[in-house]
Formats: structure tokens, sequence, C-alpha cells
């Protein structure tokens, strides 16, 4: 079953009375610092003075073992026992550790999250997917949890640097090659922080999210057409990250979504027109990231760790069609060169 989600107006009355029906023992808020002082303040007063602030530094690098270690220490400081909450207020970062701290803190406490960007309300804080960074590679260390509910609040995207915005974007564009159902997508690109179509569009991710989630909740099967452009994104995204390169999740993403719409065309038959529209439309958005050409076999090293490989083979998410997904298909390590310098340029 997935977690519910509830869309708020306003973070009064109504939901307070769906924590408080919880009944939790006690109640811990985890926020970064940047959700500590853009977000926090949205909450109701009363509601967070009864709570025990737990803070931890922003930003990927530290969706890690030691924050985990922070969070554990000060719930068991502040003798948080298995009837206690836990609040993640904040983006992707938050929520997958949060999640991740509360499914392993005495065997497992309930959380909830609250997603404070857009990427967190479209993707990362949907789907039970919990976990953190270890020895450099993404999200090799998690669990599948799922949340108490999740709170949709979209004022909080207010202070959500553009940048952040841009790259939670690249999801939102994965959803739509994946399943064609997202309206608006030129809106978007050319008026970013439309907040007219934002509460279509996040519920729309949402539902398209859940859906595919409800169907196969461990990623054994279905659930895998939802890493299209993480494959090597993710290796990307760490290559990046280990060179000190400052580099949004989203970013890597909207990369590895190039690398997969061109190994479409030349394993699984994706037409040249549809290609032609997407490859022109990232481009625009996001620009090329700092990679050359003798980075390849590093990449390609990282590809290696991906959770969706099976022996030493590398398989990618591709598309037969916009809408037609294919997933597990093997792809050799000289493709994925002809893919990455293509990318490269
Ligand atoms: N579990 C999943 O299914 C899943 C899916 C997609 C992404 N993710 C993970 O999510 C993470 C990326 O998430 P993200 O893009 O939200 O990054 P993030 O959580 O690092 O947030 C981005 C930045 O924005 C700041 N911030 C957050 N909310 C803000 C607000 N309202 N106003 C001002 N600043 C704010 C944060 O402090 C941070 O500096 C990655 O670790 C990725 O692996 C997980």
């Amino acid at each position: 079953m997935q977690a519910p989600v509830t869309f708020f107006d306003d973070l009064n009355s109504d939901f307070i009375a769906q924590i408080d029906a919880l009944k939790a023992s006690t109640v811990f808020i985890l926020v970064d610092e940047n959700t500590q002082q853009h977000c926090l303040p949205l909450l109701p007063k009363e509601f967070v003075k009864k709570a025990t602030l737990i803070s931890i530094q922003a930003g990927e690098e530290n969706k890690n073992l030691t924050s985990c270690q922070k969070i554990w220490d000060a719930l068991q400081s502040s003798y948080a026992d298995r009837e206690t909450l836990l609040i993640n207020l904040g983006g992707g970062m938050v929520t997958d550790l949060g999640g991740f701290v509360a499914a392993t803190y005495k065997r497992g406490i309930r959380f909830i999250n609250i997603p404070t960007t857009l990427m967190g309300m479209v993707d990362a804080a949907i789907g039970g997917k919990t976990g953190i960074n270890f020895n450099k590679i993404k999200n090799q260390i998690g669990s599948f949890s799922q949340p108490q509910m999740v709170v949709v609040y979209k004022d909080f995207l207010r202070t959500l640097p553009d940048r952040e915005f841009t790259s939670a974007l690249a999801e939102v564009i994965k959803y739509q090659l994946l399943t064609e159902e997202i309206s608006n997508l030129n809106a978007l690109f050319s008026k970013y922080k439309n907040y007219s179509i934002l509460p279509t569009l996040i519920s729309t991710c949402i539902a398209i999210k859940q859906r595919v989630c409800e169907e196969d909740f461990k990623e054994s099967n279905h659930r895998k057409m939802l890493n299209l452009g993480h494959t090597s994104g993710h290796a990307i995204e760490s290559f990046l990250m280990d060179k000190g390169v400052s580099i949004l999740h989203g970013e890597a993403v909207a990369a590895g979504l190039v690398v997969a719409i061109y190994l479409s065309n030349l394993k699984t038959g994706l037409h040249q027109n549809f290609i032609d529209y997407y490859l022109s439309k990232i481009d625009e958005v996001y620009g090329k990231l700092p990679l050359l050409k003798e980075d390849i076999p590093a990449l390609i090293s990282y590809m290696h760790h991906d959770k969706k490989n099976a022996g030493n083979e590398i398989k990618f998410v591709l598309l037969r069609n916009i809408g037609d997904p294919v997933i597990d298909v093997s792809v050799s390590e000289m493709e994925i060169t002809y893919a990455l310098n293509f990318y490269i340029g």
C-alpha cells in the first residue's frame, strides 16, 4: 500500500488533526539548515514548539552515515521510543535520509514526509524508497519503507532557488517520456515557477509514481521503469560530486535522459522525430555538464554499481516509443561509450 498523499492549502487545524490522530508519544522534526530557515516557520508555531528539532547540514554530500548517526544520536538522547514520530521536512535529501533513519531506529519508527522541493513533491517523498550514499556511490544503503503520509503544501516552493526548481523538471520530463501524461510541458519550460500549473503538474506526477509503485513496491519488475535516465544519471552525479563539481540530482538525470534517448534510438527503435524535440528541450534548459571523453571509462565503472544490474551486465531502461518503456535492456560498454560521446559532443 502506498502512503496517502494529502494536499493542504494551509497547514493549520486539519494538518495538526491528522498528525494528532497518529497518537505519537513524541514528535521530532528533521530539517536541514535551509528548510529550518525557510520552511519550518510555515508550520504552526504551537505544533513546532511541542516537537523536538533535529537539524543537519544541507547538501547531497551529507546524505551519509555521519548524518544518520547524528540523527540516531539525537533520537536516542531525547529518549525517542517505538511510538515516536519523525517528520521529515525537506527535499529529497532529508526525506531519503530521514526515512532511512526512521526505518532503522529501534527496528522502525513511524515517519511523515513533508517535501519542500519540487523534486521531493513529484518524486523523492513518494514511493517509499529511503537511503543514503555510501563509499561515494548513490543510494547504496537503504530500505523500502512507507511514511505514514506525505503532506504536499506547494507554498514551500516560493523560497526554492530557481536552479533547484529547474533540476526537478528532469523528473517531470522522465514521467512524460514514460507515460505521455504530462500536459503543459512547454509552458513549464517557458515560465519557470508558473504557479498556476503546479497543482496539476504535481498531482499528475504523484499519481503516476504511486500507480507504478503500487503495482511493484519492491522494484522487482515494472517499477524499474522509473529509473529511466538514472543508470548514467547516477553515475554522472557520483562522478562529478567526487570531483567536487556542483551538480544537482535532476541535472545529472537530464544528462542521463539524453544518454537513454540516444540508446533507445540505437537499440529499441525510438523514432528520430521524438528524439529531436526532447533533446533540443533538454539542451536548451540544462546545457551540457562538464564531462570529457576521457571521463567515459570512469563513468562506466560507476554504472557497474547500479542496483538494476545483474552480474557484470549494465542494464538500462529504454523506450520503444514515448509512453512505451522497456526495462532491463543490456547495453554494452561500447554502446554506452557511443551514447556518452554523443552527449559530450
Ligand atoms: N527516494 C526516491 O524515490 C527519490 C527520487 C528522486 C530523488 N531522490 C533523492 O532526492 C535527492 C534530491 O532531492 P532534492 O532535489 O529535493 O535536493 P535537496 O533535498 O538536497 O534540496 C535541494 C536544496 O534546496 C534546499 N531547500 C529545500 N527546500 C527548500 C525551500 N522550500 N526553500 C529554500 N531552500 C530549500 C535544501 O536545503 C537544499 O540545499 C537526491 O538525494 C536523490 O537521490 C530520491
